[in-house]
């Protein structure tokens, strides 16, 4: 027994423990279930009188030493620890993360979702696969209109008296706010929008609209003008005129096609204008009262305008971008170009 003593005494002696692993290794080494010192107790456990007499007291003080040395590394490591956390420069500056941009669509969107809500709009969002009912029947499209047409529309299912289609425009919108709002309705329907199109730099087959509805009594063209003049002196600038030509749409009567003044040439001429001094960004006009009684709104009490514009086009009039593709290829030189046109 007193060799055995002797041997964990030199063993500890040469023991060096560097790590929180070294001490705990360490631990197990002597104090653990099969350790240096407890097989020494086991041994105690089977000695006659005599001997337990002889070596109880020097045992137990063999513990308390392994367990004070192992305690002192443990101390040592643990400053380790610490010396080497505070050698950590926590001044030096974190690594910077790359911030992306806006798409230009999103920044227009924004704008002009920011310039309806200020004059008291909510926005209403509705499902981009629509039935034929939403997005034509409840707008007044007679049933053999072209746009009804596989030429001018994408069906998801055909051969049904309400087929399933991607929307058109989001007309379709206005169509749930007129059924499920209370009146007065001051909505703007933002989304994006499907049309079988040949892609070209002046077509595609989706894009993005704004369109706004407004529904109450006494409601007139007058106020229809006065909302877009407002809308385009806070979208282009203060100076900003427009004019208004007769059009048609089959969900308002009478209609408008809206032209902005060129805010690059000041009216003179250019080749963005096209030499008129003009650009035209929306259709409008007074919702046909045929669209107010398909949602069950009174058309003798209550009159609205409806407005819709398409939001890859103002943003080419904005940044001058030459081809609509640009818009879906995600080329990253095209996106960064926008990193600094909002803070975000
Ligand atoms: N829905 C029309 C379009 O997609 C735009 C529009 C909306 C015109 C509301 C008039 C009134 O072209």
């Amino acid at each position: 027994m007193k060799e055995e003593i002797q041997k964990v005494l030199a063993d500890l002696s040469e023991l060096r423990c560097q790590t929180r692993k070294d001490v705990e290794e360490a631990r197990i080494r002597f104090l653990g279930k099969k350790g240096e010192v407890t097989k020494l107790f086991d041994e105690f456990r089977t000695m006659d009188k005599e001997m337990k007499k002889e070596f109880g007291k020097t045992l137990n003080d063999l513990k308390q030493t392994v367990q004070n040395r192992i305690e002192e590394f443990k101390n040592q490591a643990a400053s380790e620890d610490s010396t080497q956390a505070a050698a950590q420069d926590l001044t030096m500056p974190g690594d910077a993360i790359a911030l992306g941009s806006r798409h230009p669509v999103s920044i227009v969107r924004q704008e002009i979702v920011d310039i309806f809500r200020k004059f008291g709009y909510d926005v209403a969002e509705g499902p981009e696969i629509e039935d034929d009912y939403h997005v034509f029947e409840a707008l007044n499209f007679p049933p053999n209109h072209p746009a009804r047409d596989m030429q001018d529309t994408f069906f998801v299912s055909a051969g049904h008296p309400n087929p399933l289609l991607l929307r058109t425009h989001t007309s379709s919108v206005q169509v749930r706010a007129m059924e499920t709002m209370k009146l007065p309705i001051r909505v703007i329907c933002p989304g994006r929008v499907f049309r079988n199109e040949a892609i070209s730099a002046r077509a595609h087959c989706i894009f993005h609209q704004v369109e706004g509805l407004y529904i109450d009594e006494n409601v007139t063209f007058a106020d229809l003008k006065q909302a877009i003049l407002l809308f385009a002196r806070e979208m282009f600038g203060p100076d900003t005129e427009i004019r208004m030509r007769p059009s048609f749409f089959p969900f308002t009567e009478p209609s408008a096609e809206v032209d902005v003044s060129c805010n690059i040439c000041h009216g003179k001429g250019c080749n963005i204008c096209k030499g008129t001094g003009w650009l035209e960004i929306l259709g409008c006009g007074m919702v046909d009262p045929n669209v107010l009684e398909a949602s069950g709104i009174d058309s003798k009490k209550y009159s609205g305008f409806a407005f819709g514009m398409g939001l890859e086009r103002i943003a080419m009039l904005k940044w001058r971008v030459n081809d609509l593709r640009h818009y879906f290829e995600n080329d990253m030189r095209f996106l960064r170009e926008f990193s600094s046109a909002v803070e975000v």
